[in-house]
């Protein structure tokens, strides 16, 4: 008999590589033909190895899912970057290796942040998204999320609208 396990950890040194693959794989495939190319790739570069070294070594707070063994998601979080929104935590990223995605790991890491940043005082939490992933807006939408600013930012010289769901 083959056995799958899951299992949401903190990451730790030594995860580096696997999470700079996933995001590479991720960020790819989320925002190819969303984000300008050039753009794209110089966003991708600068998140190697050594800058989730880093990130871990600063115990930022980051879980990762394994499955079978292999790192493939991962999800940042710590407290809402902008206050005047009301809500105190924010999930920063989520993102699964595109071969993970659409098998409930999305909705497992999501719930792990969001328990985390409770137990830590944050009841409230907030995430953004490009309002052209629309994977994304579904997935947030069908969590229970519910949009609560819109606002705009450029890549490249191009803008692109981010929309913030906000959830309890
Ligand atoms: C967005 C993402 C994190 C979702 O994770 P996932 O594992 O694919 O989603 P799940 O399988 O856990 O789905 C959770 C729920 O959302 C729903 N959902 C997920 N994707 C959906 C889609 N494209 N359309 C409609 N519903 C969707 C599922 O049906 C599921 O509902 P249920 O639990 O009530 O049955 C993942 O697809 C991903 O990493 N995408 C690329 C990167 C990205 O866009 N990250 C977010 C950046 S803000």
């Amino acid at each position: 008999m083959v056995e799958t396990v899951i299992s949401i950890r903190t990451a730790r040194l030594g995860d580096e590589v696997d999470i700079a693959s996933v995001h590479d794989a991720a960020w790819r495939e989320a925002y190819r033909g969303v984000i300008p190319g050039r753009e794209l790739e110089r966003m991708i570069a600068r998140r190697g190895p050594s800058w989730w070294r880093l990130a871990i070594a600063r115990r930022t707070p980051l879980l990762v899912l394994e499955f079978s063994g292999s790192v493939v998601g991962y999800v940042s979080y710590g407290r809402n970057r902008v206050p005047a929104l009301g809500y105190g935590g924010e999930i920063f990223e989520l993102y699964l290796a595109p071969e993970c995605q659409g098998c409930g790991f999305g909705r497992r890491m999501f719930e792990a942040a969001r328990k985390d940043l409770a137990g830590h005082g944050y009841g409230s939490i907030v995430v953004w998204a490009l309002a052209e992933n629309e994977r994304a807006i579904r997935f947030y939408r069908q969590l229970g999320g519910r949009i609560v600013r819109r606002a705009h930012e450029t890549f490249g010289g191009q803008d692109r609208e981010r929309v913030a769901f906000g959830f309890g």
